[in-house]
């Protein structure tokens, strides 16, 4: 990971805007009588309207902007994942998507071509993305790769409150719900706030306030036993993601949930040799471990407890139908015989596709760190993604 100081600059135009959310968050600090809390200001510095991360005009993803995800590296991911959702789509006889934060739209447009050549298309391909900024990239995207299939595509404002059924997919979504972070003291826990200091943001140590972030923490202790937790253990708790979990359970009728992202089970997550927990930041390629840094600027994640999202499903009455990694998941979903299917004698091309694939799949790239959630309510048969492996047991 790189040292903040080694980051290239940013130009005068992104540091104006930078500023201009920092002063904002500044007011609120002030507001709340000099801190806030971490996942607040994680809100402010990614999804603040007009100036967030996610929500303003930066580039993000891609070579020319702050990281790549597996839909922008490769077409191969999202058709391993259509396969898996033609067969959720052809087992419940009709159904439609949801993708939830479709970045620059690339999946989408290629679940679609691809399901269009298996003959399996959704009723409608909805999207539900906070940003409006990107909302426009995807519309352009898909309607430059599948303009055909641009009219199935329909952007929603806010979840459909019940009923739906098919498919529903979160790829890197969950890595950037806002965190609260928690540290371990001799005396019991506190949260770690930001304040600042007239000019840049620094850290502030508060009481623990909130009762569900208290239940999560004596839970883990439960669980793992104290001596997990040595004074200065710094970690994160994900609270959003229950109820964003609450929410898809309120909507699901029929169909799968495939969530998809970094992370470990909990006795992973939390090992006692995780010391400073999993907070990322993503500014031009570059990682590192500053959040109060170039807010609006960069990219800022936490990776997903899945053993806490799986419980949370299943408090939620929804099943728990299938746990893996990304590779085994696409192996499973028909990886091989796509690669089968490709023209040799393009070598070039088809050293790309193997390079790709590498990098979806190597344990040392994406394809162990990276992990399948599969939940679902009213659908009973074996998921073609996890029939390779399915881990459930480890959550
Ligand atoms: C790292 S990007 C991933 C984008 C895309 N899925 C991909 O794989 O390239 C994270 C995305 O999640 C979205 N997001 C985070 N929380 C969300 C929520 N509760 N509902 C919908 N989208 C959300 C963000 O707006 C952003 O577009």
């Amino acid at each position: 990971m790189r040292e903040a100081a080694e980051l290239p600059l940013p130009d005068e135009l992104a540091q104006q805007h930078s500023e201009q959310l920092k002063t904002l968050v500044r007011a609120e600090i002030d507001a709340a009588g000099g801190a806030i809390d971490f996942a607040r200001f994680m809100e402010l510095a990614l999804y603040q309207p007009g100036l967030g991360y996610y929500s303003a005009g930066a580039c993000k993803f891609g070579e020319g902007g702050d990281f790549v995800t597996a839909p922008e590296l490769s077409p191969l991911f999202s058709r391993c994942l259509a396969r898996q959702c033609r067969q959720v789509l052809t087992g419940i006889g009709f159904g439609d998507i949801l993708e939830f934060g479709a970045g620059t739209g690339v999946m989408a447009a290629e679940i679609l071509l691809e399901l269009e050549h298996l003959n399996c298309l959704p009723g409608q391909y909805f999207i539900l993305e906070l940003s409006s900024d990107l909302r426009q990239r995807q519309e352009h995207t898909i309607a430059r790769r599948a303009p055909h299939l641009l009219a199935r595509v329909c952007w929603l404002d806010g979840l459909p409150e019940s009923g739906f059924q098919g498919v529903i997919l979160a790829n890197e979504v969950v890595d950037a719900m806002p965190v609260h972070l928690v540290q371990f003291q001799e005396a019991g826990q506190v949260e770690r706030c930001v304040g600042h200091n007239g000019r840049d943001f620094i850290w502030q140590e508060r009481a623990l306030a909130s009762t569900e972030c208290q239940q999560r923490i004596n839970g883990l202790i439960d669980e793992l036993g104290d001596e997990v937790f040595c004074p200065g253990y710094l970690t994160e708790i994900n609270l959003a993601q229950s109820a964003w979990i609450n929410s898809l359970a309120a909507m699901l009728e029929k169909g799968v949930a495939l969530i998809i992202d970094y992370g470990f089970p909990q006795h992973e997550y939390y090992h006692p040799d995780r010391t400073t927990g999993t907070l990322m930041c993503h500014y031009r390629h570059r990682a590192h471990g500053d959040p109060l840094i170039l807010p609006g600027l960069q990219d800022i994640t936490a990776h997903v407890d899945f053993s806490a999202l799986a419980l949370a499903a299943h408090e939620a009455g929804l099943d728990v139908l299938g746990y893996t990694s990304q590779a085994q998941f696409l192996l499973a979903s028909g990886l091989g015989e796509i690669l089968a299917e490709q023209d040799q004698s393009d070598s070039r091309a088809y050293l790309e596709i193997t390079q790709q694939i590498k990098k979806l799949t190597l344990p040392n790239e994406m394809g162990e760190l990276f992990k399948v959630l599969a939940i679902g309510r009213d659908y009973d048969a074996d998921l073609e993604g996890f029939l390779l492996q399915d881990r459930r047991n480890r959550l």
